[in-house]
């Protein structure tokens, strides 16, 4: 199952997310015989060090972030195939240093040409590269070989924005070449849903608004902003999750049965279901989103400093750490079935899910009980940490009495699976490298998540909140986010349940 043979050149070659994540990603795929032989890593960045320097950083780097222990013989045959190339991105002698650089690999590596560009850097240089790209002849598909280029996220900062870097990068890439990544569709978890829904014959058909009562999709995190103060200011909670992987799992969890697994036919669903979600007019935004920032607290009995006096945050900031909204979306299947999502940094736990919960009983039979005693039947996708699925039922509690109690079927992945040691990143780069863009963002996608949050980040900007800090680092975010539930006579299950 290998991929075809290929050179990956990392644009940011000497940052984070290549050490963290791209690293490990690589070797476990490495370990698990799915690179080619002929397959060699070519780094670029600005930091100017020599091509044995790298070598040992990035030696060092495995040491310290493989998800499993490192085997030095394998290393070493990894080592040999790592390329280093300093320069500036928006330099135009620099690429025509990597274009000699590439055939010079592909003579040694037998690579044959195939590249993939992975953009691992800030995104402000996106356009600059991929236009310098263009420029050097770089990315033309001739000769029989491919060029694709995986861009991180984020992709765009409002609806305008994304627009005009969509058509900016259409001038040099044609769509089929363009790999927008969301990292939450590499999580076995979250590519499980479909597998959950199209698998498997129970659910499907009880999965609409004739049976679900309403939707929540939690991704709580205990991490504040970890340094990233200056880029999170520009950012806050919607742009920097809610549009990107809270839209995944939405879409993933509601979308129509794709025609195939194909990238378009997937990606057509997901953009189907988006242009379905009811559009926020600004009094929706008033009643249905809460935006929230923290206060100085403890998380996991760590004493946490307020947002505002992170480095690099505004001591005024009126930047959202914390955003929760409710959506409807009218289409045949969810017509008036509520969707409450909710994010937040500096929460009590780390938890994602996407809890369903399904419509109570029409009548109760049973004397002695009341139809509020009754717990509903919920049903939680838990995507992380502590992967699994549970289904939560009414069971008689034994007794000469009839009494009804919630009892819980649990499957966890570690007990089936074992616990996996993947980032995320190697199903994506895999994917990347044998030409499926199935589990990467099409531009209309993206378009799409951005218009949906657009009108709300219009009236937060116009509305400066002016309870900001409004809740306490280390509980479950804002009281008005608790409310937004309670109007509807609900409440939030995660965490609290
Ligand atoms: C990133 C965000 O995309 O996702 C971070 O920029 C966030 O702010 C991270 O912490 C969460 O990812 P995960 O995989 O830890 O849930």
């Amino acid at each position: 199952h290998s991929a075809g043979p290929c050179t990956i050149v990392i644009f940011g070659a000497a940052g984070d997310l290549t050490k963290r994540l791209l690293l490990p990603a690589l070797y476990n795929l490495k370990r698990s015989n799915l690179l080619p032989q002929e397959f060699a890593i070519v780094g670029v960045a600005h930091t100017p060090i020599s091509q044995d320097d790298f070598r040992s950083k990035l030696n060092r780097d495995i040491h310290e972030f493989a998800t499993v222990a490192v085997d030095d013989q394998l290393w070493q045959q990894f080592e040999q195939r790592l390329y280093y190339l300093s320069g500036e991105f928006q330099d135009a002698k620099m690429y025509q240093q990597l274009h000699n650089l590439l055939t010079q690999v592909d003579q040694d590596c037998g690579t044959q040409g195939n590249y993939l560009f992975y953009l691992a850097t800030s995104s402000n240089f996106f356009c600059d590269i991929i236009a310098q790209l263009g420029a050097a002849g770089l990315v033309q598909e001739d000769n029989g070989h491919w060029r694709r280029v995986i861009i991180e996220k984020p992709f765009g900062h409002d609806l305008e924005s994304a627009r005009s870097l969509n058509q900016n990068i259409s001038h040099v890439l044609k769509e089929s070449q363009i790999y927008r990544i969301d990292h939450y569709l590499g999580k076995e978890t979250v590519q499980n849903i479909l597998v959950f829904r199209f698998g498997n014959g129970l659910f499907e058909p009880i999965w609409n608004r004739e049976h679900i009562d309403h939707v929540q999709i939690t991704v709580a995190e205990t991490v504040g902003v970890e340094g990233r103060g200056n880029f999170y200011e520009g950012t806050g909670a919607v742009r920097d999750m809610m549009q990107n992987h809270l839209f995944q799992l939405l879409t993933m969890i509601t979308m129509e049965p794709p025609v195939s697994f194909d990238a378009d036919a997937v990606r057509d669903e997901k953009s189907k279901l988006l242009k379905s979600v009811q559009p926020f007019t600004a009094e929706m935004v008033q009643t249905q989103t809460v935006q929230g920032q923290y206060g100085e607290g403890t998380v996991n009995g760590k004493t946490v400093p307020a947002y505002r006096s992170e480095p690099r945050v505004a001591p005024d900031s009126t930047t959202e750490t914390y955003a929760a909204l409710k959506l409807t979306i009218d289409n045949w299947r969810w017509a008036g079935v509520p969707f409450y999502l909710r994010t937040g940094k500096c929460l009590s736990a780390r938890v994602t899910e996407v809890v369903v919960q399904f419509k109570q009983v029409p009548s109760l039979l049973f004397r002695d009980t009341s139809i509020d005693h009754l717990t509903p039947n919920f049903l939680v996708l838990r995507i992380q940490p502590d992967e699994g699925i549970s289904f939560q039922l009414g069971a008689k509690i034994p007794g000469p009495t009839m009494q009804i109690g919630a009892v819980k079927m649990d499957f966890c992945y570690a007990d089936y699976f074992g616990t996996t040691p993947s980032t995320g990143y190697e199903t994506l780069l895999y994917d990347c490298m044998i030409g499926d863009a199935t589990l990467f963002q099409r531009s209309d996608n993206v378009e799409l998540g951005w218009r949906i949050v657009s009108p709300i980040l219009d009236v937060w900007a116009a509305t400066s909140p002016q309870n900001f800090p409004n809740y306490t680092a280390g509980t479950w975010g804002p009281t008005q986010a608790d409310a937004l539930l309670e109007r509807d006579g609900r409440q939030w299950r995660v965490g609290t349940a």
